[in-house]
């Protein structure tokens, strides 16, 4: 297990006007759609590729190319916004939804949209979500893909709490983690101090 946070000038900016109260929602999108695209292109170093030989307008070349498919997984509804950049840089991936929404109350995560088909269609995931906060819907996401049969798995996120980065590196030893920042703590209502508020309502202009 490993966790990359990563020190980018370009993340650290980007993250910093995402932080903003005055960044407005189409910032807001923008703004995550670039920094995904960042984390992604950390997150994929270790994918597999073979070599293959091309016809240049010149001569035969000797390249590589990538071996593995992938799959990104949001869960909903923050992590769409995430998509579009890590397609950004692997077009070919497959995106696979996850709907887990986190109860007011308990603060668990509730599973309502799931439809992986029974055998997996690809070798490795990406789970894609901003907050990383209690780690509860990190780490359901993560069961849902053992279950599916996928064996290599990511987190891509934004942002984490201290106290959800260690459930999820307990609970999930094995999977590599990719962010910005690690924050201080949640406050009482399970919100990450400072973070930055409550990502699904600032991306898609509900709060
Ligand atoms: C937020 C966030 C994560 C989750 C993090 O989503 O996008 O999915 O909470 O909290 P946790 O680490 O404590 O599980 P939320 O439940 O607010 O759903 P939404 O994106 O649909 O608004």
């Amino acid at each position: 297990m490993a966790v990359h946070c990563l020190q980018h000038p370009l993340v650290q900016h980007k993250l910093t006007l995402l932080r903003s109260v005055e960044t407005p929602p189409k910032l807001f999108r923008e703004l995550l759609r670039e920094v995904s695209a960042l984390l992604a292109y950390e997150a994929t170093r270790a994918l597999r590729t073979t070599t293959v030989t091309v016809q240049t307008p010149l001569a035969p070349a000797r390249g590589e190319v990538l071996a593995e498919r992938l799959g990104l997984v949001p869960i909903l509804r923050a992590g769409l916004g995430m998509v579009d950049g890590v397609w950004s840089v692997v077009p070919t991936a497959e995106v696979w939804h996850i709907g887990l929404y986190r109860d007011d109350r308990t603060l668990r995560p509730v599973a309502y949209y799931n439809k992986l088909p029974d055998q997996p269609t690809v070798d490795r995931c990406l789970v894609l979500d901003p907050m990383l906060a209690t780690g509860g819907s990190a780490v359901a996401a993560v069961d849902i893909l053992k279950r599916w049969g996928v064996r290599q798995i990511a987190f891509l996120g934004l942002i984490a709490a201290p106290e959800g980065l260690q459930r999820l590196t307990t609970t999930h030893p094995e999977v590599e983690v990719y962010l910005a920042a690690i924050d201080e703590r949640l406050n009482e209502r399970g919100f990450i101090v400072p973070g930055l508020g409550d990502a699904g309502d600032r991306l898609f202009g509900t709060g």
